[in-house]
């Protein structure tokens, strides 16, 4: 093979596909996988674990940036191009760090260089002004996540090693010298719950191969309560376990919009009372949203209803809370309930398990002494409290997420049929 030739045309192509007005996500999908698959031939062997020892910098510039409201003030100054100076003087930064801050920015691709020398912001900078789902996941990741990783290999050696388990007494609660677990810790912190719900929010918003219905046949599945067939005789009852603020069923919503039925929010009051506006009033009368605080842990006051939803709930949780959560849905299911648990399955072939699926694993570990579970550790898990895993949905093509859809029934409605 001639590798001149095929770096030459691998060049070209990228050239040729920056002039492509967008990429759909799924082509970019495939496009990264392949590009990654290609890396990690070529790469150095030692590489990838070392550039992940540096890649620190970019984030820590983006954070400062943040602090010192420059994505704020360029995002909203309604102008296009902008001097270091310019920036310095408006953010009162020492002239020499922003011009480094703004290197390190632009060679992220948050600002283009252009020939003037000025810097223009790029698509990315709205996202990082305040209340954008990267300046949320930034602030998250530095306040919280980055001083639990710094400190993680300390903990796991005082705690011999033992993957942890303790929901109340983990990582999170050895650095931040507390007992309260993540959740609660959170309440009394509510720039930290926002950027929390924002996050929440903004993961499954962006990107479509990460929306449950995408990969649960929804249409399929709720057609007699859909009022284009015919008069349906039956509404819809759904409740939404730990459902946040409510993303998740608008997007059933908003997915089948002549979906009848009535759709519980349950959730802790500080999150709760945050309820998607949208949903407060919904149209047509036929929909109802009803937000209710209720804690998980107690038994579940919706008693039979068609379904059950827990949207990222159980990765939460290590398996003596995450067996009381679903214990209490099982006791409220009744025969024809079904429960659907969307979440990250990690492939029971460790070959198949992707980077991201290890980083959000180690993400669960630091900060609720959880997991991320396979497919075999879902089904014994649900198994242990009278529930049947019927079937695993997965998305017909992996985004950038990798979620997938459980499907659970009571174990003996399974072997009454
Ligand atoms: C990871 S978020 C998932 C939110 C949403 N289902 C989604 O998929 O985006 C977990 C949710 O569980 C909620 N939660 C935590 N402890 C709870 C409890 N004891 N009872 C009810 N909800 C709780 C949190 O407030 C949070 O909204």
């Amino acid at each position: 093979m001639d590798l001149t030739r095929l770096a030459t045309s691998i060049c070209e192509t990228a050239e040729a596909l920056s002039s492509q007005p967008t990429i759909d996500l799924q082509e970019r999908v495939e496009l990264l996988r392949a590009c990654e698959k290609l890396s990690a031939i070529i790469e150095h062997p030692n590489s990838r674990l070392e550039k992940a020892t540096v890649a620190i910098s970019p984030i820590v510039a983006a954070r400062v940036a943040i602090n010192l409201g420059i994505f704020d003030f360029v995002h909203n100054s309604g102008k296009e191009e902008f001097t270091s100076d310019e920036i310095a003087s408006h953010t009162g930064g020492d002239p020499l760090l922003i011009c480094r801050i703004l290197r390190s920015l632009t060679a992220s691709g948050i600002f283009n260089v252009t020939l003037g020398g000025t810097y223009s912001p790029g698509p990315m900078v709205k996202d990082l002004a305040p209340g954008g789902y990267l300046a949320s996941r930034i602030i998250m990741n530095f306040d919280i996540h980055f001083q639990i990783f710094a400190k993680l290999p300390e903990y796991l050696r005082d705690n011999q090693y033992r993957s942890p388990e303790n929901a109340y007494a983990g990582p999170f609660q050895y650095v931040f010298d507390t007992n309260e677990h993540y959740f609660n810790w959170m309440k009394s912190r509510p720039s930290q719950m926002d950027a929390f719900n924002r996050t929440m929010q903004a993961g499954v918003e962006r990107d479509n191969s990460a929306r449950w219905t995408q990969i649960f046949p929804v249409e399929q599945r709720f057609q007699r309560f859909l009022s284009t067939s015919s008069p349906v005789d039956e509404e819809l009852q759904l409740v939404d376990v730990g459902g946040g603020i409510g993303h998740e069923i608008r997007i059933l919503l908003d997915t089948l919009p002549s979906l009848q039925g009535h759709f519980t929010l349950q959730d802790v009051p500080g999150v709760i009372q945050s309820m998607l506006p949208e949903l407060q009033i919904t149209v047509p009368a036929t929909q109802t949203v009803k937000a209710m605080p209720y804690d998980f842990f107690e038994p579940q006051p919706v008693t039979r209803a068609h379904v059950y939803f827990l949207g990222r709930v159980l990765h939460d949780w290590p398996d003596a809370q995450a067996r009381s959560i679903l214990q209490h849905i099982r006791n409220a299911m009744g025969k024809d309930s079904v429960l659907l648990i969307h979440d990250r399955v990690l492939p029971d072939d460790a070959a198949k398990v992707h980077l991201s699926d290890t980083i959000m694993d180690f993400n669960m570990m630091a900060l609720c002494s959880s997991l991320e579970r396979t497919e075999a550790q879902f089904r014994e898990l649900l198994g242990s409290v009278g529930l049947d895993l019927v079937r695993v949905w997965r998305p017909e093509t992996a985004g950038l997420h990798r979620q997938a859809v459980l499907e659970a029934v009571r174990a003996d409605s399974v072997n009454d049929k």
